[in-house]
Protein backbone atom coordinates (compact mmCIF):
# COMPACT_ATOMS: atom_id res chain seq x y z
CA UNK A 1 0.00 0.00 0.00
CA UNK A 2 0.89 3.59 -0.89
CA UNK A 3 2.42 5.32 2.23
CA UNK A 4 0.29 8.34 2.13
CA UNK A 5 -2.50 5.84 1.66
CA UNK A 6 -2.07 4.41 4.95
CA UNK A 7 -2.50 7.54 6.62
CA UNK A 8 -5.79 7.69 4.82
CA UNK A 9 -6.62 4.60 7.06
CA UNK A 10 -5.48 6.10 10.05
CA UNK A 11 -7.91 9.04 9.57
CA UNK A 12 -10.44 6.82 9.25
CA UNK A 13 -9.73 4.40 12.04
CA UNK A 14 -9.34 7.59 14.20
CA UNK A 15 -12.61 8.90 13.28
CA UNK A 16 -13.83 5.61 14.35
CA UNK A 17 -12.47 5.50 17.48
CA UNK A 18 -14.06 8.77 18.42
CA UNK A 19 -17.51 7.85 17.58
CA UNK A 20 -17.46 4.40 19.43
CA UNK A 21 -15.84 6.57 22.22
CA UNK A 22 -18.46 9.70 22.29
CA UNK A 23 -21.80 7.26 21.32
CA UNK A 24 -20.66 4.39 24.05
CA UNK A 25 -23.42 5.79 26.57
CA UNK A 26 -26.12 6.08 23.57
CA UNK A 27 -29.13 3.65 23.52
CA UNK A 28 -28.71 -0.15 22.32
CA UNK A 29 -30.42 -0.71 18.75
CA UNK A 30 -33.71 -0.81 17.98
CA UNK A 31 -35.67 -1.73 15.13
CA UNK A 32 -34.07 -5.23 14.39
CA UNK A 33 -36.79 -7.60 14.83
CA UNK A 34 -38.28 -9.84 12.25
CA UNK A 35 -41.89 -8.06 11.41
CA UNK A 36 -45.26 -9.88 11.92
CA UNK A 37 -47.45 -8.31 9.72
CA UNK A 38 -49.35 -5.93 10.38
CA UNK A 39 -47.65 -4.17 12.55
CA UNK A 40 -48.19 -0.91 14.24
CA UNK A 41 -46.25 1.90 14.60
CA UNK A 42 -46.42 5.81 15.15
CA UNK A 43 -46.30 7.25 12.06
CA UNK A 44 -45.42 11.45 11.40
CA UNK A 45 -46.22 13.80 8.45
CA UNK A 46 -43.02 12.53 5.76
CA UNK A 47 -43.33 9.06 6.65
CA UNK A 48 -41.87 9.63 9.75
CA UNK A 49 -41.08 6.30 11.91
CA UNK A 50 -43.24 4.00 9.09
CA UNK A 51 -41.86 0.94 9.05
CA UNK A 52 -42.12 -0.34 5.48
CA UNK A 53 -40.26 -3.48 4.90
CA UNK A 54 -37.92 -5.96 5.91
CA UNK A 55 -33.98 -5.87 4.53
CA UNK A 56 -30.99 -7.67 5.23
CA UNK A 57 -28.80 -4.76 3.83
CA UNK A 58 -28.09 -1.79 5.81
CA UNK A 59 -28.59 -0.21 9.34
CA UNK A 60 -28.73 3.35 10.51
CA UNK A 61 -28.99 3.63 14.14
CA UNK A 62 -29.79 7.16 14.55
CA UNK A 63 -28.65 7.54 18.40
CA UNK A 64 -25.84 5.91 18.18
CA UNK A 65 -24.71 7.61 14.75
CA UNK A 66 -23.90 3.80 13.41
CA UNK A 67 -23.71 2.78 9.95
CA UNK A 68 -24.38 -1.29 8.97
CA UNK A 69 -24.16 -2.36 5.90
CA UNK A 70 -24.72 -6.29 5.86
CA UNK A 71 -23.14 -6.34 9.49
CA UNK A 72 -20.16 -4.59 9.09
CA UNK A 73 -19.66 -1.23 10.49
CA UNK A 74 -18.94 1.35 7.87
CA UNK A 75 -15.48 2.36 9.17
CA UNK A 76 -14.15 -0.89 8.80
CA UNK A 77 -15.50 -1.14 5.04
CA UNK A 78 -13.88 2.52 4.25
CA UNK A 79 -10.48 1.67 6.53
CA UNK A 80 -9.98 -2.03 4.55
CA UNK A 81 -12.18 -2.15 1.60
CA UNK A 82 -12.67 -1.12 -2.01
CA UNK A 83 -16.07 0.12 -3.89
CA UNK A 84 -16.26 -3.20 -5.70
CA UNK A 85 -16.25 -5.12 -2.83
CA UNK A 86 -18.73 -3.01 -1.15
CA UNK A 87 -21.01 -2.97 -4.00
CA UNK A 88 -20.55 -6.94 -4.21
CA UNK A 89 -21.51 -7.24 -0.50
CA UNK A 90 -24.70 -4.99 -0.65
CA UNK A 91 -25.87 -6.87 -3.65
CA UNK A 92 -25.37 -10.65 -2.74
CA UNK A 93 -24.97 -10.05 1.52
CA UNK A 94 -21.09 -11.37 1.91
CA UNK A 95 -17.65 -9.97 1.54
CA UNK A 96 -16.46 -12.01 -1.98
CA UNK A 97 -13.58 -14.44 -2.16
CA UNK A 98 -10.76 -13.21 -4.59
CA UNK A 99 -12.04 -15.53 -7.36
CA UNK A 100 -15.75 -14.02 -6.90
CA UNK A 101 -14.02 -10.95 -6.76
CA UNK A 102 -12.21 -10.38 -10.10
CA UNK A 103 -15.32 -11.65 -12.00
CA UNK A 104 -17.02 -9.42 -10.31
CA UNK A 105 -14.98 -6.35 -11.32
CA UNK A 106 -14.29 -7.90 -15.29
CA UNK A 107 -18.40 -7.87 -15.46
CA UNK A 108 -18.16 -3.86 -14.16
CA UNK A 109 -16.08 -3.22 -16.21
CA UNK A 110 -17.23 -5.12 -19.55
CA UNK A 111 -20.54 -2.99 -18.96
CA UNK A 112 -18.64 0.53 -18.26
CA UNK A 113 -18.61 0.47 -22.18
CA UNK A 114 -22.01 1.91 -23.15
CA UNK A 115 -21.30 3.29 -26.61
CA UNK A 116 -24.61 3.66 -27.99
CA UNK A 117 -26.46 5.13 -25.04
CA UNK A 118 -23.16 7.92 -24.95
CA UNK A 119 -24.44 8.30 -28.57
CA UNK A 120 -27.72 8.42 -27.97
CA UNK A 121 -27.62 11.06 -25.04
CA UNK A 122 -25.03 13.02 -27.59
CA UNK A 123 -28.17 14.16 -29.35
CA UNK A 124 -29.56 15.86 -26.50
CA UNK A 125 -28.60 19.07 -25.84
CA UNK A 126 -26.71 17.90 -22.69
CA UNK A 127 -24.43 20.78 -21.70
CA UNK A 128 -27.50 22.92 -21.30
CA UNK A 129 -29.45 20.29 -19.16
CA UNK A 130 -28.93 20.20 -15.08
CA UNK A 131 -26.54 17.01 -14.57
CA UNK A 132 -29.01 14.92 -12.58
CA UNK A 133 -31.40 15.19 -15.45
CA UNK A 134 -28.85 14.46 -17.82
CA UNK A 135 -28.13 11.30 -15.96
CA UNK A 136 -31.64 10.31 -15.40
CA UNK A 137 -32.29 10.73 -19.26
CA UNK A 138 -28.97 8.53 -19.75
CA UNK A 139 -30.51 5.75 -17.51
CA UNK A 140 -33.57 5.39 -19.83
CA UNK A 141 -31.43 5.66 -22.39
CA UNK A 142 -28.89 2.41 -20.84
CA UNK A 143 -32.46 0.80 -20.89
CA UNK A 144 -33.44 1.14 -24.53
CA UNK A 145 -29.57 -0.32 -25.08
CA UNK A 146 -30.19 -3.04 -22.81
CA UNK A 147 -33.46 -3.91 -24.18
CA UNK A 148 -33.62 -2.36 -27.84
CA UNK A 149 -33.92 -5.26 -30.29
CA UNK A 150 -32.02 -2.62 -33.25
CA UNK A 151 -29.18 -2.84 -31.39
CA UNK A 152 -29.11 -6.60 -31.89
CA UNK A 153 -28.93 -6.30 -35.58
CA UNK A 154 -32.75 -5.84 -36.41
CA UNK A 155 -34.12 -3.53 -39.00
CA UNK A 156 -37.70 -2.72 -39.83
CA UNK A 157 -38.90 -3.45 -43.17
CA UNK A 158 -39.47 0.04 -43.97
CA UNK A 159 -36.27 1.14 -42.72
CA UNK A 160 -34.69 -0.92 -45.23
CA UNK A 161 -36.26 0.30 -48.09
CA UNK A 162 -36.05 3.69 -47.07
CA UNK A 163 -32.61 3.36 -46.98
CA UNK A 164 -32.24 1.33 -50.27
CA UNK A 165 -33.35 3.87 -52.21
CA UNK A 166 -30.96 7.58 -50.52
CA UNK A 167 -33.91 10.10 -52.34
CA UNK A 168 -36.55 8.52 -50.73
CA UNK A 169 -38.88 9.52 -47.63
CA UNK A 170 -41.37 7.53 -45.96
CA UNK A 171 -43.89 9.57 -47.93
CA UNK A 172 -42.49 8.33 -50.76
CA UNK A 173 -42.78 4.64 -50.26
CA UNK A 174 -45.45 3.28 -52.20
CA UNK A 175 -47.82 1.14 -50.44
CA UNK A 176 -47.50 -2.86 -51.24
CA UNK A 177 -50.19 -3.87 -50.51
CA UNK A 178 -52.02 -5.77 -47.76
CA UNK A 179 -49.30 -8.94 -47.97
CA UNK A 180 -46.99 -6.25 -46.81
CA UNK A 181 -48.68 -4.53 -44.60
CA UNK A 182 -49.84 -7.92 -42.80
CA UNK A 183 -45.78 -8.60 -42.92
CA UNK A 184 -45.17 -5.56 -41.45
CA UNK A 185 -47.49 -6.20 -38.54
CA UNK A 186 -46.25 -9.57 -37.87
CA UNK A 187 -42.72 -8.00 -37.95
CA UNK A 188 -43.78 -5.26 -35.27
CA UNK A 189 -45.36 -8.07 -32.99
CA UNK A 190 -42.00 -10.53 -33.02
CA UNK A 191 -40.14 -6.92 -32.87
CA UNK A 192 -42.43 -6.67 -29.50
CA UNK A 193 -42.16 -9.92 -27.82
CA UNK A 194 -38.35 -9.66 -28.04
CA UNK A 195 -38.47 -6.37 -26.43
CA UNK A 196 -40.47 -8.22 -23.77
CA UNK A 197 -37.90 -10.59 -23.35
CA UNK A 198 -34.89 -8.19 -23.02
CA UNK A 199 -37.41 -6.80 -20.37
CA UNK A 200 -37.45 -9.52 -18.27
CA UNK A 201 -33.70 -10.20 -18.59
CA UNK A 202 -33.35 -6.25 -17.53
CA UNK A 203 -35.18 -7.04 -13.74
CA UNK A 204 -32.11 -9.39 -12.54
CA UNK A 205 -28.60 -9.03 -11.34
CA UNK A 206 -27.14 -8.42 -14.62
CA UNK A 207 -29.16 -4.95 -15.07
CA UNK A 208 -27.74 -3.82 -11.59
CA UNK A 209 -24.21 -4.91 -12.86
CA UNK A 210 -25.04 -2.45 -16.20
CA UNK A 211 -26.32 -0.25 -14.02
CA UNK A 212 -23.20 -0.06 -11.05
CA UNK A 213 -20.61 0.43 -13.97
CA UNK A 214 -22.90 2.21 -16.82
CA UNK A 215 -23.95 5.13 -14.45
CA UNK A 216 -20.25 6.11 -13.97
CA UNK A 217 -19.91 6.27 -17.46
CA UNK A 218 -22.67 8.16 -17.70
CA UNK A 219 -21.88 11.07 -14.72
CA UNK A 220 -18.30 11.13 -16.35
CA UNK A 221 -19.84 11.22 -20.07
CA UNK A 222 -21.93 14.12 -19.08
CA UNK A 223 -19.11 16.10 -16.83
CA UNK A 224 -17.15 16.21 -20.00
CA UNK A 225 -19.48 16.92 -22.49
CA UNK A 226 -20.62 19.99 -20.23
CA UNK A 227 -16.74 21.34 -20.19
CA UNK A 228 -16.73 20.62 -24.40
CA UNK A 229 -14.38 17.22 -24.42
CA UNK A 230 -15.89 14.21 -25.87
CA UNK A 231 -16.15 11.41 -22.97
CA UNK A 232 -13.77 8.89 -22.66
CA UNK A 233 -13.82 5.09 -23.04
CA UNK A 234 -13.32 3.57 -19.40
CA UNK A 235 -9.68 2.65 -18.10
CA UNK A 236 -9.76 -1.29 -17.62
CA UNK A 237 -6.72 -1.28 -15.75
CA UNK A 238 -8.11 0.96 -13.54
CA UNK A 239 -10.48 0.47 -10.00
CA UNK A 240 -13.65 1.38 -10.02
CA UNK A 241 -12.63 5.01 -8.00
CA UNK A 242 -9.45 5.43 -10.64
CA UNK A 243 -11.52 5.30 -13.36
CA UNK A 244 -14.36 7.35 -12.76
CA UNK A 245 -11.58 10.13 -12.17
CA UNK A 246 -9.90 9.31 -15.38
CA UNK A 247 -13.11 9.16 -16.75
CA UNK A 248 -13.83 12.63 -16.22
CA UNK A 249 -10.16 14.50 -15.63
CA UNK A 250 -8.65 12.47 -18.69
CA UNK A 251 -5.83 11.60 -16.10
CA UNK A 252 -5.26 8.65 -14.46
CA UNK A 253 -5.12 9.69 -10.35
CA UNK A 254 -2.53 9.10 -8.01
CA UNK A 255 -3.31 6.91 -5.30
CA UNK A 256 -4.46 9.19 -2.68
CA UNK A 257 -6.82 10.38 -4.73
CA UNK A 258 -8.14 7.28 -6.00
CA UNK A 259 -7.95 5.87 -2.40
CA UNK A 260 -10.01 8.97 -0.64
CA UNK A 261 -12.56 8.51 -3.95
CA UNK A 262 -12.69 4.79 -3.07
CA UNK A 263 -13.81 5.68 0.85
CA UNK A 264 -16.55 8.36 -0.38
CA UNK A 265 -17.90 6.02 -2.90
CA UNK A 266 -18.51 3.77 -0.02
CA UNK A 267 -19.66 6.05 2.41
CA UNK A 268 -22.63 7.04 0.00
CA UNK A 269 -23.48 3.36 -1.22
CA UNK A 270 -26.25 2.56 0.93
CA UNK A 271 -28.76 4.59 3.75
CA UNK A 272 -31.49 3.00 4.13
CA UNK A 273 -34.97 3.83 3.59
CA UNK A 274 -33.90 7.07 2.42
CA UNK A 275 -36.04 9.25 -0.15
CA UNK A 276 -34.36 8.01 -3.35
CA UNK A 277 -34.07 4.49 -2.34
CA UNK A 278 -37.94 4.52 -1.40
CA UNK A 279 -38.96 6.09 -4.63
CA UNK A 280 -36.50 3.71 -6.76
CA UNK A 281 -38.70 0.65 -4.51
CA UNK A 282 -42.24 2.22 -5.08
CA UNK A 283 -41.37 2.31 -8.75
CA UNK A 284 -40.13 -1.45 -8.74
CA UNK A 285 -42.84 -2.28 -6.37
CA UNK A 286 -45.04 -2.09 -9.26
CA UNK A 287 -43.36 -4.54 -11.29
CA UNK A 288 -41.19 -1.60 -13.55
CA UNK A 289 -37.82 -2.59 -14.45
CA UNK A 290 -35.29 -1.71 -12.59
CA UNK A 291 -33.54 1.04 -15.14
CA UNK A 292 -36.56 3.10 -14.58
CA UNK A 293 -36.77 2.76 -11.10
CA UNK A 294 -32.91 4.04 -10.95
CA UNK A 295 -34.11 6.83 -12.67
CA UNK A 296 -36.39 7.72 -9.94
CA UNK A 297 -33.73 7.37 -7.49
CA UNK A 298 -31.65 9.81 -9.43
CA UNK A 299 -34.85 11.76 -9.90
CA UNK A 300 -35.34 12.07 -6.06
CA UNK A 301 -31.93 12.41 -5.04
CA UNK A 302 -31.14 15.48 -6.99
CA UNK A 303 -33.33 17.42 -4.45
CA UNK A 304 -31.54 20.02 -2.24
CA UNK A 305 -33.27 18.03 0.91
CA UNK A 306 -31.57 15.29 -0.15
CA UNK A 307 -28.39 14.72 -2.20
CA UNK A 308 -28.85 17.83 -4.35
CA UNK A 309 -27.35 19.27 -0.30
CA UNK A 310 -23.73 18.47 -1.15
CA UNK A 311 -23.91 21.14 -4.25
CA UNK A 312 -26.47 23.89 -2.14
CA UNK A 313 -23.29 23.32 0.44
CA UNK A 314 -21.18 24.64 -1.65
CA UNK A 315 -22.77 27.50 -2.78
CA UNK A 316 -23.54 28.36 0.91
CA UNK A 317 -19.69 28.36 1.92
CA UNK A 318 -19.39 30.87 -1.31
CA UNK A 319 -22.07 33.26 -0.38
CA UNK A 320 -21.21 32.99 3.44
CA UNK A 321 -17.16 33.73 1.77
CA UNK A 322 -15.28 34.21 5.31
CA UNK A 323 -14.80 33.32 8.47
CA UNK A 324 -15.87 36.73 9.95
CA UNK A 325 -19.05 36.73 8.01
CA UNK A 326 -20.08 33.20 9.47
CA UNK A 327 -21.43 34.38 12.75
CA UNK A 328 -23.66 37.43 11.25
CA UNK A 329 -24.88 34.97 7.85
CA UNK A 330 -25.88 32.19 10.89
CA UNK A 331 -27.50 34.44 13.24
CA UNK A 332 -29.65 36.12 9.90
CA UNK A 333 -30.37 32.07 9.44
CA UNK A 334 -31.75 31.37 12.47
CA UNK A 335 -33.88 34.27 12.47
CA UNK A 336 -35.47 33.67 9.57
CA UNK A 337 -35.81 29.93 10.15
CA UNK A 338 -33.70 28.85 7.23
CA UNK A 339 -32.54 25.54 6.84
CA UNK A 340 -28.58 25.29 6.96
CA UNK A 341 -27.44 22.89 4.49
CA UNK A 342 -25.41 20.01 5.48
CA UNK A 343 -26.80 19.85 8.71
CA UNK A 344 -29.64 17.72 10.66
CA UNK A 345 -31.13 14.00 9.52
CA UNK A 346 -34.59 12.55 9.74
CA UNK A 347 -32.92 9.50 11.33
CA UNK A 348 -29.24 10.64 12.82
CA UNK A 349 -29.81 12.38 16.24
CA UNK A 350 -25.88 12.23 16.63
CA UNK A 351 -23.24 13.18 14.74
CA UNK A 352 -23.38 11.33 10.88
CA UNK A 353 -20.50 8.95 10.95
CA UNK A 354 -20.13 9.73 7.05
CA UNK A 355 -19.46 12.89 8.12
CA UNK A 356 -16.81 11.86 10.77
CA UNK A 357 -14.31 10.53 8.01
CA UNK A 358 -15.39 13.09 5.24
CA UNK A 359 -14.24 16.18 7.65
CA UNK A 360 -10.99 14.89 8.22
CA UNK A 361 -10.35 14.03 4.69
CA UNK A 362 -11.91 17.49 3.62
CA UNK A 363 -8.75 18.49 5.54
CA UNK A 364 -6.52 16.21 4.71
CA UNK A 365 -6.93 17.34 1.10
CA UNK A 366 -7.43 21.04 1.67
CA UNK A 367 -3.55 21.35 2.93
CA UNK A 368 -2.66 21.21 -0.75
CA UNK A 369 -5.67 23.44 -2.11
CA UNK A 370 -5.55 26.91 -1.24
CA UNK A 371 -9.65 27.28 -1.88
CA UNK A 372 -10.53 23.77 -0.15
CA UNK A 373 -8.20 25.21 2.95
CA UNK A 374 -10.96 28.18 2.56
CA UNK A 375 -14.09 26.23 2.36
CA UNK A 376 -12.85 24.10 5.26
CA UNK A 377 -12.13 27.02 8.11
CA UNK A 378 -15.67 28.73 7.21
CA UNK A 379 -17.33 25.36 7.44
CA UNK A 380 -15.54 24.58 10.83
CA UNK A 381 -16.87 27.80 11.84
CA UNK A 382 -20.08 27.38 10.56
CA UNK A 383 -20.06 23.62 12.24
CA UNK A 384 -19.10 25.66 15.58
CA UNK A 385 -21.92 28.03 15.32
CA UNK A 386 -24.54 25.46 14.16
CA UNK A 387 -23.99 23.17 17.12
CA UNK A 388 -24.05 25.98 19.87
CA UNK A 389 -27.47 27.15 18.55
CA UNK A 390 -28.87 23.69 17.58
CA UNK A 391 -27.27 20.16 18.63
CA UNK A 392 -28.09 20.06 22.39
CA UNK A 393 -31.72 21.39 22.15
CA UNK A 394 -32.51 19.83 18.33
CA UNK A 395 -30.13 17.05 18.07
CA UNK A 396 -28.89 19.16 14.81
CA UNK A 397 -25.24 17.52 13.57
CA UNK A 398 -23.50 17.81 10.26
CA UNK A 399 -24.53 15.15 7.70
CA UNK A 400 -22.99 13.46 4.82
CA UNK A 401 -23.15 16.26 2.15
CA UNK A 402 -21.42 19.18 4.64
CA UNK A 403 -17.95 18.05 3.87
CA UNK A 404 -18.32 15.70 0.62
CA UNK A 405 -18.44 18.44 -1.48
CA UNK A 406 -14.99 20.07 0.12
CA UNK A 407 -13.30 17.25 -0.51
CA UNK A 408 -14.88 16.73 -4.09
CA UNK A 409 -13.44 20.61 -5.02
CA UNK A 410 -10.16 19.82 -3.48
CA UNK A 411 -9.66 16.81 -6.00
CA UNK A 412 -10.84 19.66 -8.62
CA UNK A 413 -14.44 18.30 -9.34
CA UNK A 414 -17.10 20.99 -9.75
CA UNK A 415 -20.01 21.37 -7.75
CA UNK A 416 -22.39 20.87 -10.14
CA UNK A 417 -21.22 17.14 -10.50
CA UNK A 418 -21.10 16.60 -6.71
CA UNK A 419 -24.66 15.21 -7.11
CA UNK A 420 -24.37 12.93 -9.99
CA UNK A 421 -21.15 11.55 -8.11
CA UNK A 422 -23.78 10.85 -4.96
CA UNK A 423 -25.96 8.78 -7.54
CA UNK A 424 -22.96 6.74 -8.77
CA UNK A 425 -22.23 5.68 -5.61
CA UNK A 426 -25.80 4.94 -4.35
CA UNK A 427 -26.51 2.52 -7.52
CA UNK A 428 -25.29 -0.38 -5.27
CA UNK A 429 -27.93 0.86 -2.76
CA UNK A 430 -30.57 1.27 -4.78
CA UNK A 431 -30.57 -2.03 -6.97
CA UNK A 432 -29.60 -4.19 -4.13
CA UNK A 433 -32.39 -2.78 -2.23
CA UNK A 434 -35.22 -3.08 -5.38
CA UNK A 435 -33.53 -6.42 -5.60
CA UNK A 436 -34.67 -7.80 -2.15
CA UNK A 437 -37.83 -5.92 -2.17
CA UNK A 438 -38.79 -7.64 -5.20
CA UNK A 439 -38.33 -11.09 -4.07
CA UNK A 440 -41.47 -11.10 -2.10
CA UNK A 441 -43.06 -7.57 -3.72
CA UNK A 442 -46.33 -6.09 -2.46
CA UNK A 443 -46.92 -3.00 -4.09
CA UNK A 444 -46.40 0.35 -2.31
CA UNK A 445 -49.81 1.99 -1.80
CA UNK A 446 -50.22 4.23 1.47
CA UNK A 447 -53.72 6.33 1.95
CA UNK A 448 -53.89 10.22 2.37
CA UNK A 449 -56.29 11.41 4.87
CA UNK A 450 -59.41 12.76 2.79
CA UNK A 451 -59.73 16.90 4.42
CA UNK A 452 -61.57 18.02 1.57
CA UNK A 453 -65.46 18.48 1.06
CA UNK A 454 -68.81 16.38 -0.19
CA UNK A 455 -71.66 17.04 -1.89
CA UNK A 456 -70.79 19.65 -3.71
CA UNK A 457 -72.92 20.97 -6.59
CA UNK A 458 -71.78 21.06 -10.17
CA UNK A 459 -72.23 24.01 -11.69
CA UNK A 460 -71.31 24.03 -15.47
CA UNK A 461 -68.77 26.50 -16.70
CA UNK A 462 -70.88 29.66 -18.04
CA UNK A 463 -72.53 29.87 -14.38
CA UNK A 464 -68.85 29.60 -12.22
CA UNK A 465 -68.18 32.94 -10.69
CA UNK A 466 -64.29 33.65 -10.40
N1 LIG B 1 -30.99 23.79 9.88
C1 LIG B 1 -31.72 24.37 10.86
N2 LIG B 1 -32.70 23.72 11.51
C2 LIG B 1 -32.97 22.46 11.14
C3 LIG B 1 -32.24 21.81 10.13
C4 LIG B 1 -31.22 22.53 9.48
N3 LIG B 1 -30.49 21.98 8.51
N4 LIG B 1 -32.71 20.57 9.97
C5 LIG B 1 -33.71 20.43 10.85
N5 LIG B 1 -33.86 21.58 11.57
C6 LIG B 1 -34.84 21.83 12.63
C7 LIG B 1 -36.19 22.12 12.02
O1 LIG B 1 -36.37 23.48 11.77
C8 LIG B 1 -37.12 21.57 13.07
O2 LIG B 1 -37.20 22.52 14.11
P1 LIG B 1 -38.62 22.77 14.88
O3 LIG B 1 -38.89 21.46 15.56
O4 LIG B 1 -38.34 23.91 15.78
O5 LIG B 1 -39.60 23.08 13.80
C9 LIG B 1 -36.36 20.37 13.64
O6 LIG B 1 -34.99 20.63 13.39
C10 LIG B 1 -36.75 19.05 12.94
O7 LIG B 1 -36.58 19.24 11.56
P2 LIG B 1 -37.47 18.61 10.41
O8 LIG B 1 -37.50 19.56 9.26
O9 LIG B 1 -38.76 18.13 10.97
O10 LIG B 1 -36.58 17.36 10.03
P3 LIG B 1 -36.85 16.35 8.86
O11 LIG B 1 -36.52 15.02 9.38
O12 LIG B 1 -38.17 16.54 8.27
O13 LIG B 1 -35.78 16.82 7.75
C11 LIG B 1 -33.78 17.14 6.61
C12 LIG B 1 -34.54 16.26 7.60
C13 LIG B 1 -34.58 17.29 5.31
C14 LIG B 1 -32.46 16.46 6.26
C15 LIG B 1 -33.52 18.52 7.26
O14 LIG B 1 -32.71 18.35 8.39
C16 LIG B 1 -32.91 19.51 6.29
O15 LIG B 1 -33.61 20.16 5.55
N6 LIG B 1 -31.55 19.65 6.29
C17 LIG B 1 -30.88 20.52 5.35
C18 LIG B 1 -30.74 19.86 3.98
C19 LIG B 1 -29.75 18.75 4.00
O16 LIG B 1 -28.63 18.90 4.45
N7 LIG B 1 -30.14 17.61 3.44
C20 LIG B 1 -29.28 16.42 3.31
C21 LIG B 1 -29.67 15.36 4.27
S1 LIG B 1 -28.60 13.95 4.15
C22 LIG B 1 -29.09 13.20 2.72
O17 LIG B 1 -30.22 13.20 2.37
C23 LIG B 1 -28.12 12.56 1.89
Amino acid sequence: MHDNTKEITKLVLSAKAKALKETSHEPEPELTQPIKWPVSCTVGPGLEGAIACETGIGYVNGAKGWLIYRGYNIFDLCAYSTYEEVAYLLLYGSLPTLKRLESFKKKLMQYSHIPNTKRLLMSFPVEQMNPMAALRLGTSLMRQEFTDVEADGYVSETVKMISADEDSIPMETKPMGEKHAIYEFDSKLEREKSIKDSLLHATGYESCHHLIAGVASLAAAIARIRYGHMPLEPNLDLSFAANLLYMINGVVPNPVEERIMDIVLILHADHGMNASTFASMVVASTLSDIYLSVGSGIAALQGPLHGGANEAVINMLKEIGSVKNVKPWLEKALAKKMKIMGFGHRVYKAYDPRARVLAPLAAYLSKNNTEGAKFLKIAKALEKGVAAALSKEKKIFPNVDFYSGIVYSSMGLPPELFTPLFAVSRVAGWTARVEEYLRHNRIFRPRAMYTGTFDKRYRPIEKRKN
